[in-house]
């Protein structure tokens, strides 16, 4: 591996190279992703914060800048008119899992005042997914693949259908979903009459968010919807089979929603149960699993779904190996965090910053550099 020093300049480069100063933020790939995207500007301000820099907190913001005045905050604010993602020209019809509140917090804890108005913007999206997107098992749903993050995950191909993964076909049927979505008058996806799913991952990262939140602003109603989250995620997504959290097929799929992948460790970040919590954390450090050489691998090698190089079927991404990081430190697991934030830290610098990259070459794959590639900068910060 470089010097830590390095990884810094590397990583700051990636961002400065696409940063909009008059947007405040960076396209994740001015190429390959020329939009804002919300998770990837909150993985950015988390990127920007470890390198020092005051830009954290503008990235951050700049997320807000599309929220609607009932508090949704679309997954994708174009520079570009564009319809591909529901009715409305100018966003998204989807959101995408809320990390801004862990990133306002990350800043926080790093000495920077977070102010209030941003603070009220974070409060009210996630006061709009609650009021808008709990099931009657009180699990969080999701209406399209979109809004996991992990577009063509194999714990969507019971929705899909397709006899074997190809990224064209999907792309196909992920249009098919889109007609498939109800919008309200807002342009805001509601349901769908084919794909709607409780996602453990996504309840995770909101469970976490509501704690986050709650700690931000000392906020004992957000503290106890982040407690009463994560518990139902317990009681209704473990699997303890496998020691994972699975997903729950609500609208269409089917058995494939617990396919082992890296989404069933996220509970670690939220649950109160220890035992759990290891047995998922574990299975990171075992190289049958998700611990290879260079991973995190988003499938065990030996998966029959398992594909090194194809996007979400197999390879190790930077922003999930950074909230296994999160997760892992939350159980004093240092061991386990290290070799998260080396592994991620060397394969970052070896595929060139890329999206994702094979977890068992650390070949780079996707569009690189990638902006949540500089999340290396965290494992390097001192
Ligand atoms: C892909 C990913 C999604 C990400 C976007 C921009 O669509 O699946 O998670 O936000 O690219 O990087």
């Amino acid at each position: 591996m470089r010097s830590s020093t390095d990884v810094v300049t590397a990583a700051r480069d990636v961002l400065e190279s696409s940063w909009l100063a008059d947007g405040g933020f960076c396209p994740p790939n001015a190429n390959v992703y020329p939009h804002q995207w919300l998770w990837d500007s909150c993985f950015h301000a988390i990127a920007w914060n470890a390198l020092g820099d005051k830009r954290g907190l503008t990235e951050l913001t700049s997320c807000f800048k599309a929220q609607l005045p009932n508090g949704f905050v679309p997954h994708m604010r174009y520079l570009q008119p564009n319809h591909a993602r529901g009715p409305s020209s100018s966003r998204s019809s989807y959101l995408q899992p809320p990390i801004f509140a862990h990133a306002a917090a990350v800043i926080a804890r790093s000495g920077t005042r977070v102010p209030d108005h941003l603070l009220d913007r974070i409060e009210a999206a996630l006061a709009w997914l609650w009021q808008n997107r709990r099931g009657e098992d009180g699990l969080l749903f999701i209406v399209h693949p979109w809004e996991s993050g992990a577009d063509d995950s194999p714990r969507w191909d019971d929705w899909i259908d397709l006899p074997t993964y190809d990224r064209q076909r999907y792309r196909e049927v992920d249009v098919r979903l889109k007609e498939a979505t109800t919008f309200d008058a807002d342009a805001i996806a509601t349901w769908s009459t084919e794909f709607v799913a409780a996602p453990a991952a996504f309840n995770a990262f909101a469970a976490h968010a509501a704690l986050e939140y709650a700690a931000l602003r000392d906020d004992e109603t957000w503290a106890a919807r982040g407690r009463e989250l994560a518990a139902v995620m317990d009681a209704e997504l473990w699997d303890d089979a496998q020691g994972l959290w699975a997903d729950r097929a609500v609208v269409g799929g089917g058995p494939s929603a617990a396919i082992p992948t890296l989404d069933g460790v996220f509970g670690a970040l939220v649950t109160d149960d220890e035992s759990r919590a290891v047995r998922a954390l574990d299975q990171l450090a075992d190289p049958q699993r998700f611990g290879t050489d260079q991973g995190l691998s988003f499938l065990p090698p030996s998966h029959p779904r398992f594909e090194a190089d194809q996007y979400w079927r197999g390879p190790a991404w930077p922003q999930l190996n950074y909230m296994a990081y999160v997760a892992a430190r939350r159980w004093s697991a240092a061991p386990l965090a290290d070799r998260i934030a080396a592994v991620s830290q060397t394969a970052a610098v070896a595929s060139g910053f890329a999206e994702y990259w094979d977890p068992l070459t650390g070949n780079g794959l996707g569009a690189i550099p990638q902006g949540w590639a500089a999340l290396a900068a965290v494992y390097a910060a001192p």
